[in-house]
């Protein structure tokens, strides 16, 4: 536990002069909120001005101070969230047709994990990058809502069942520094798939409301796979931040990764980017990458589309491995060349506005 307090953050804030004033940036009005969280500092800012050079100047040096003082810390400077209560949205207007989607009372952020089909590895990417993200200071929520083939639970390696509260909420589990509820909790395996559409549109409100999430900064959902109604339903009802589409370099899963992305545009919904698996396989000797099924697929469909490529995954057995063992491998070997490629892209995406954005 870190043994000082708010107070004296803020003593060390008062060291940086907001640009351009004879003031300090706490006397400024800048540092919204600071918080203490075990080993990860949050400092909150909220800038009147919209120069995006001042405001990073000022996010640079807050960082840099904290990070000097306070090595052992994880420092996270964030913008315009407000003191931990989730996006704010505007009210809607008299026929908004995103009129359904209500914020998530204390999620700041939902990050939609999509795939034009399945088996590319969207819950492997779920799983690691919630993981990854969490790594990087965040506090993170999980939610499979893949009602035909839910996952993350045995790739986390979580076999009990989520508690009810008195207050008749039910309470995620949590593991990896991550909360997490799944359908996988509630669907029996013998449920028709029939049922399936309707019911998980219900349980994913449910989930997202009823369930005792506390404060995140990032809710991950893995979406179910495919474009049909039930994603789309699913994802306009809820107030999702952005999204971003997995895909697998084939061709053929290409296609359906454009069409995900499609999807997202028609909806209004922000993609953050295109990310890749199973993109080559490590040569054992060399470690050099061998691109078996042809390289750049996935660089060159988000170039087309005109949005950013978030980075490759490399084929690994031991990926597989810790997905069976119900440890990924974020978390089981954080020296992989996995592990490194799903800490750029959680990094890429907070660069990109995980945080920043409104949900719509
Ligand atoms: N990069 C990878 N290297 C090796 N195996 C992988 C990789 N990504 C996924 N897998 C394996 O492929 C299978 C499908 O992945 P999964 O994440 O369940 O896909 P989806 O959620 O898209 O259906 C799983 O057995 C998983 O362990
Ligand atoms: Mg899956």
């Amino acid at each position: 536990m870190a043994n000082f307090n708010e107070e004296y953050i803020l003593t060390m804030l008062r060291q940086i002069h907001y640009p351009g004033f004879e003031e300090d940036i706490v006397s400024f009005g800048v540092v919204n909120e600071v918080n203490i969280q075990g080993n990860r500092v949050t400092v909150n800012l909220k800038f009147n001005t919209k120069n995006p050079d001042t405001k990073a100047q000022v996010k640079n040096a807050v960082q840099n101070v904290l990070k000097t003082e306070l090595p052992d810390m994880r420092i996270m400077v964030m913008e315009g969230i407000p003191a931990m209560a989730g996006p704010q949205l505007a009210p809607p207007k008299p026929n908004d047709p995103w009129a359904g989607r209500a914020a998530i009372p204390g999620i700041h952020s939902v990050l939609a994990i999509a795939s034009g089909k399945g088996g590319v590895g969207k819950s492997t990417v779920s799983t690691n990058l919630a993981i990854a993200l969490a790594n990087e200071g965040l506090r993170v929520g999980l939610l499979d809502s893949d009602i035909y083939g839910p996952s993350v639970h045995i790739m986390m390696g979580v076999d009990e069942k989520p508690m009810v509260t008195p207050g008749q909420k039910l309470l995620p589990i949590e593991k990896f520094n991550i909360k997490m509820m799944s359908m996988g909790f509630i669907l029996d395996k013998d449920t028709p798939v029939i049922w399936r559409g309707p019911m998980v549109i219900k349980a994913v409100d449910q989930f997202l409301h009823d369930v005792e999430w506390g404060e995140l900064e990032v809710l991950l959902i893995d979406l179910p796979p495919g474009t049909g109604d039930a994603q789309l339903s699913l994802v306009q009802k809820t107030p999702v931040t952005g999204a971003a589409v997995v895909t697998t370099p084939q061709e053929v899963a290409l296609v359906d990764a454009r069409r995900g992305y499609q999807m997202f545009r028609k909806l209004n919904i922000h993609t953050f980017g295109i990310i890749e698996n199973m993109s080559y396989y490590p040569n054992p000797q060399t470690g050099e990458p061998v691109y078996i099924f042809g390289k750049g697929g996935g660089p060159k469909a988000a170039e087309e589309l005109g949005i950013p490529f978030l980075g490759e995954i490399p084929i690994e057995p031991e990926i597989a491995a810790a997905g069976d063992l119900g440890i990924p491998i974020v978390a089981k070997n954080p020296a992989s060349k996995a592990t490194e490629a799903f800490r750029q892209i959680a990094r890429r995406l907070l660069e990109r506005g995980l945080l920043e954005r409104v949900a719509k």
